[in-house]
């Protein structure tokens, strides 16, 4: 007999792959009226991105941002430079863009060229403007379960579980990844939300003696087929985060689909898994940075 509480999910079922293109089309549904409440007093959320150099999968995802925003009607500028950019070019360009009224959201597409230092620039974004997460008074208030801005990919992750009802709490969540943009404010999210977490990165031995014991695996490494079904539990949750191009042309994640599929009860796909999820988060952190600052523009003037 199955012991599933109401709203749980299924857990006890294999193979159900997660729409997140579905998922991310009825949260932004559900944005669209955030929107018209702030055009309603005369706010047009506004997001300004900065890309530099010509990294062709980040071409592709600010692309995505930036039509993202169109279709949503938050006013979007984009703002290129060429590998060989000055840092204190986009420093400045960083400062107008802070005291601009018009621009409630800043983000810098990452990676850099290696002759910039990230923390400087991540650390000039105003913390009421910065929609990533990146500076670090918004890691800060994640570190303590406390953030405005939670970072887009990680963000989308906790609403896929939740749209799913997959429970957290006290279940063994392993994190396959320990970078600053994923691996370690996914753990932290899903910590806050009670769950146990492990991190595994590059430097983990026998990565297969920690994946086997996830409730939940989410892996953002960057490798294909890093995570063959003999390293996953029976009935796991699997969230595939990352996004490879093979020689082929074809776009994979870090997981072995097929196979893992058989033995998860829910998996991600990629692509159609975790992406559309990421815009979707940037697109609810532009407009709460509107609303956040228009509520404040409202509190002055009484
Ligand atoms: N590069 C890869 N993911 C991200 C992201 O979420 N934000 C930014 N700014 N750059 C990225």
């Amino acid at each position: 007999m199955k012991h599933i509480t109401h709203n749980d999910a299924d857990l006890t079922a294999f193979g159900k792959i997660v729409d997140g293109k579905a998922i991310a089309a009825t949260i932004r549904q559900s944005l669209k009226s955030r929107v018209k409440k702030l055009k309603e007093q005369n706010v047009i959320p506004g997001l300004a991105v900065i890309l530099v150099g010509d990294n062709p999968a980040s071409a592709v995802y600010v692309r995505n941002k930036l039509r993202s925003c169109a279709e949503l009607g938050i006013a979007s500028s984009k703002f290129l430079f060429p590998t060989d950019a000055s840092p204190p070019d986009i420093l400045r360009l960083i400062e107008d863009l802070n005291a601009n009224p018009e621009v409630h959201g800043i983000l810098v597409q990452l990676p850099l060229p290696p002759h910039f230092n990230v923390t400087d620039i991540l650390e000039t974004i105003s913390a009421s403007k910065d929609v990533d997460g990146f500076h670090l008074y918004n890691v800060g208030g994640l570190v303590v379960g406390n953030t405005v801005f939670p970072p887009c990919t990680p963000y989308g992750v906790v609403k896929l579980l939740e749209h799913e009802r997959v429970p957290i709490e006290g279940k063994n969540v392993v994190v396959v990844g320990a970078s600053n943009i994923v691996g370690k404010p996914m753990a932290l999210m899903l910590m806050q939300k009670d769950a146990t977490v492990c991190i595994c990165h590059a430097k983990t031995r026998d990565l297969a003696q920690f994946t086997i014991l996830a409730d939940i695996l989410v892996v953002a490494a960057g490798y294909p087929k890093l995570i063959l079904a003999p390293m996953v539990k029976t009935g796991a949750v699997v969230i595939d985060v990352g996004i490879n191009r093979l020689p082929t042309g074809q776009l994979v994640g870090d997981v072995d689909f097929e196979e893992v599929r058989k033995k998860a009860a829910l998996i991600t796909p990629v692509p159609g898994g975790v992406g559309p999820m990421t815009v979707t988060m940037l697109l609810e952190n532009t407009i709460s940075a509107a609303e956040r600052k228009t509520a404040k523009a409202d509190s002055i003037s009484i």
